[in-house]
Formats: structure tokens, sequence, C-alpha cells
């Protein structure tokens, strides 16, 4: 399909596109939907500059391309519980996707996407990062592709959260999918571990699954498969959760970022 009603600029050969022409406050025709859907699956993750989205009107975007799903370790805002907060400031001990990760991979069912709404920004600093598992995969040797075929990783939040909120005594999510994974809509396959959830690979020695992930890892960071967003006030970024990874950098302390997160379900990774 051609693009007759979104101006779509990619921003690297492999991952990102800038998208023009579109004002994401309004409700959109079938058309534009359509058509991001497209820009989506091709470019992984979509930019947008310049919007007025209230909560309201997020959570509609959102619901364009499923259900909301809602964070499964962290409460929503109030009256919106679809809604996370990423906020830091000069009081802040941490901040929200500092670790690569894809989001909520501890889920039995990870989310489809997330639509990230940031209103506030620092003068400078404060980027995102994303990368393609994708193009990880792809550049894995056909050895190492084998290799991996049918193996399953467990994902656990636990660590995550309880390190972060040691004062909260409650159980996070923990779920088990393979390691390479095959696109829902695309076919293709990726690398579907992270840093941030992916504790081990099931049925290796401990010592061989630690040293796996952490090839693995070094070789999914490699610049080359990355797109680096420089927000601006009321930028928008889409990504699709089930083939990126995203890394937030704090660079930015003691300034103020702040915005909103809306969370597309997705299903049982195959
Ligand atoms: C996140 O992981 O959703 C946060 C990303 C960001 O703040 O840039």
């Amino acid at each position: 399909m051609g693009y007759e009603v979104l101006d779509v600029k990619p921003v690297t050969r492999r991952i990102g596109a800038e998208v023009f022409g579109i004002d994401l406050g309004k409700p959109l025709s079938n058309r534009q939907t359509a058509e991001l859907r497209e820009a989506l699956a091709r470019h992984q993750v979509l930019f947008f500059r310049d919007q007025e989205m209230d909560h309201d009107a997020h959570k509609s975007f959102g619901r364009l391309f499923g259900e909301l799903a809602i964070h499964s370790a962290i409460p929503g805002i109030e009256g919106h519980p679809e809604i996370v907060a990423i906020h830091a400031d000069a009081d802040s001990k941490f901040v929200a996707g500092e670790n690569w990760h894809s989001d909520l991979t501890c889920d039995p069912e990870p989310p489809l996407g997330s639509i990230l709404y940031m209103p506030v920004v620092p003068d400078s600093g404060g980027d995102t990062v994303f990368a393609s598992m994708y193009e990880a995969y792809d550049s894995l040797s056909d050895r190492m592709k084998v290799y991996l075929e049918g193996l399953e990783a467990v994902h656990d939040a636990n660590p995550v959260y309880q390190k972060l909120f040691p004062d909260l005594d409650r159980k996070y999510n923990r779920s088990t999918h393979p390691v390479i994974r095959t696109h829902p809509v695309t076919g293709k396959k990726l690398v579907f571990v992270n840093p941030s959830y992916t504790t081990h690979i099931v049925g290796l020695p401990d010592d061989e699954s630690e040293a796996i992930l952490k090839f693995l890892y070094v070789h999914c960071m490699n610049p080359n498969y990355q797109v680096r967003f420089r927000w601006r006030p009321n930028s928008v970024a889409f990504w699709d959760n089930r083939c990126t990874w995203h890394q937030a950098i704090w660079d930015y302390f003691p300034d103020t970022r702040s915005g909103f997160r809306v969370t597309v379900a997705g299903d049982k990774p195959f």
C-alpha cells in the first residue's frame, strides 16, 4: 500500500520514521489509520511533532490499534487507569525505562505497542533510543540462528520492580516466551529477549544461558540497528513493542521531563 494521506519520512534505513500531515488530537479516518499501521509495520517506531492530545484523545488514538492494556506493575493516573505518567524531575531517584527493554515482556501477552506523548521536555538531553530486533536477528550467523531456534526464555518483572519499589510487598508477572519470535503482522523473525526482563534461557546450564544472553545483548546494542529520538515539547513516539527495544536516556537531571504513555494490548508471542 502506498501513502496517500500521510507523509512518512524514514529517519534511518532500518528503523524509525517521522510522520507529517496528521493531527492525533482529532478523530482519524480509516485511511489514515491504515497508513499508520503500514508505516508502523515498515519502520517499527513512528515519530510525530507538535501534537495536542488530551487524555481521552490519547486513549482514542491507541484504541485504533487494539484494546488498551493496563500496566501490570505501575498504577495509571487518576481517572485513566490505561495511562501511566512518565515523569522525572529534581526529586527523581530513577526514571522509567533507563535500561534497554521491550515493555512488559514479563506479561503472558506483552503489549503490541506503546504511545508516548511528551508535553514537557528538558532544553537538552532526554532522548529515547530505539533498536530494531529484526536487524539484530537478520545479522546473526546462520549457525547462531539454528542454535537459538526453538529455545524459550523466562521474562520476570520481580527483580525489576522489587528493586524499584522495595517497600511494596507484591509479586509481579513472570512469563516464558520464544527467544526468536515471529512478528504476527510482518511474518519476520526477530530476537525477543531483553536485558531488563529476561532472566534465563530455559533448559540450558546457567553459565551457557548467561553467556548466550550476554552475547545477544551486546549484539542487539549495535548502533547500526538504532534510531535516536530528540524530543521537542508535544512530540509523540509510537513504537511496535514486539520488534523493538528502547532505552530512555536520563542525562538531564535535575531538569523536568514529563509525559504520558498509553499501551496497546498484544498477543502471545510465537
Ligand atoms: C518507557 O520505557 O516507556 C519510557 C521511555 C521514555 O521515557 O523515553
